[in-house]
């Protein structure tokens, strides 16, 4: 038997099966085409359109599309020709003459969030009516942008250095806003040298935040923390201060000013940012201030470990050439070479090396971590142009009270070297 015939004898048995007409007239789905497919966005660049699919017995054609909105009529399409708007609010808002598909309802730019509701397609032939409805979201949230700033406090107040050098606090210019900055909680310790610690000061570690938003329409859910570059999202809460406005109109605005956030407080790699989601919608916006250097630089620094664990064993630090990042790290204070940690016991006290009891050290040791360097290395001079070990802190000693015989072999040998450097420093000075 030949496969034509088998189709044949096929279609035979369904029609003895299936009563005519056939097929049912069904709806298959009513959807948003265009861009987003489960809200229609006010002022994006598209062609939105409600699509009503669906399928007709074949002897039994479409005679009318009928589209309702909350149940009132505005859209009909009489099975051929140009469509009906029938309610005069929807005049210029849905094309009545559409190049293809005129069962569909095509909405016409510019847009307006009052076109949200539930809305119906009812589909009718000569024999048989149905109906499908679908709730139409509307999101307005693009009438201006989102301006969000982030900056260091250190750079606001240097830009105004002119303002703050006066010391007064009455901020007579009426603007408002500066009085939030506490000018005289913030010192700067302005000693630049080459051996002196030059310090980032907390206004240096503070970043000042603001945020507002246009209009948006519906409520926005409004979430603002630490921006993750990974997750593209918002990953950490802040309060930050936000509060959301309800304009008449029904839309609402999002805003904070001048909110402090702690460099220290905030994860390497992360900035500040807001994502904005509207409720049962899968819209959602991730604002980021525009990059500022200042800032990032303030953010990602590196820097060797501030040794904060090793001052905790019990040992002494000593920092050189050294400047501090906003979150305590170590960076050299200058380029001209690294910042140097000396690391010894305090007075009367003895290093025991808990791997070698029998291991002695000169009494100190000298660390250093260069620019952009992953840690702490043993002290090198320069001339021997090889870097030294990376620290191991497990090789470091912990300090016990009194003197060992090792230990005060090498507390002479110490003495013998500040002499010594003492009469140097006396004979080259004079
Ligand atoms: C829509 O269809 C349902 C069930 O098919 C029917 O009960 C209802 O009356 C219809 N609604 C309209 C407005 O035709
Ligand atoms: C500096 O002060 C001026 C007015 O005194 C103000 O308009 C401006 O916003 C201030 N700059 C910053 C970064 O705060
Ligand atoms: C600045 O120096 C003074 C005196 O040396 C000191 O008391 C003050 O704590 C320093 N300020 C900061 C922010 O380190
Ligand atoms: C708001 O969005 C955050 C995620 O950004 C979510 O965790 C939270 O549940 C949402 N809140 C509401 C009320 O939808
Ligand atoms: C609602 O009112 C606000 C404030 O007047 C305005 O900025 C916004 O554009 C209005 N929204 C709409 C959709 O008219
Ligand atoms: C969102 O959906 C939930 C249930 O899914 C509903 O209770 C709530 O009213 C809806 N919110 C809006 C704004 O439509």
């Amino acid at each position: 038997m030949g496969v034509p015939l088998r189709l044949a004898l096929l279609a035979c048995v369904l029609a003895a099966l299936v009563p005519a007409p056939g097929l049912m007239l069904d709806i298959l789905e009513v959807s948003l085409e265009g861009g987003s497919t489960d809200y229609l966005e006010v002022g994006a660049n598209v062609d939105y359109s409600l699509s009503c699919e669906y399928r007709t017995p074949y002897d039994d054609p479409v005679k009318e599309v009928l589209w309702t909105r909350f149940g009132k009529p505005f859209y009909k399409w009489a099975g051929t020709g140009s469509p009906t708007v029938l309610d005069i609010a929807f005049l210029g808002l849905v094309n009545s003459s559409p190049e293809k598909d005129p069962q569909n309802v095509h909405f016409i730019a510019p847009l307006h969030y009052n076109l949200a509701g539930t809305y119906m397609c009812q589909v009718f032939t000569n024999k048989a009516t149905t109906n499908a409805s679908y709730t139409l979201r509307i999101v307005d949230a693009g009438s201006w942008p989102i301006v969000m700033t982030v900056e260091a406090l250190g750079k606001i107040m240097s830009e105004n250095d002119t303002d703050t050098a006066s010391g007064s606090s009455d901020g007579g210019d009426g603007a408002g806003d500066s009085g939030d900055i506490d000018q005289n909680k913030y010192e700067v310790n302005q000693t630049i040298g080459n051996d002196i610690d030059v310090g980032f000061e907390d206004k240096d570690c503070t970043l000042v935040w603001s945020l507002s938003t246009p209009a948006i329409y519906p409520r926005p859910n409004v979430t603002c923390g630490h921006y993750s570059f990974d997750h593209e999202d918002v990953v950490q809460r802040l309060p930050a201060g936000l509060t959301l406005h309800k304009y008449p109109n029904g839309s609402w605005t999002a805003s904070f000013s001048n909110t402090h956030i702690q460099v220290s407080s905030l994860p390497k790699s992360h900035r500040l940012g807001c994502s904005i989601r509207i409720p049962n919608t899968s819209y959602k916006m991730v604002v980021r201030p525009q990059d500022d250097l200042w800032v990032e630089s303030l953010i990602d620094t590196g820097g060797c470990s501030g040794l904060q664990d090793v001052q905790e064993r019990g040992l002494i630090v000593e920092m050189r050439d050294a400047t501090y990042t906003c979150r305590g790290d170590v960076l050299p204070a200058s380029r001209s070479g690294p910042a140097v940690a000396t690391i010894s016991c305090p007075e009367s006290y003895t290093a025991i090396f808990p791997d070698n009891p029998r291991k002695t050290w000169g009494g100190s040791l000298e660390l250093s971590c260069a620019e952009n360097d992953v840690g702490w290395r043993r002290y090198t001079p320069e001339e021997t142009m090889r870097l030294g070990d990376l620290m191991n802190p497990d090789s470091l000693p912990i300090c016990v009270r009194g003197h060992s015989g090792a230990a005060s072999h090498s507390g002479n040998l110490c003495s013998i070297t500040l002499a010594v450097t003492l009469v140097l420093g006396w004979l080259f000075h004079v």
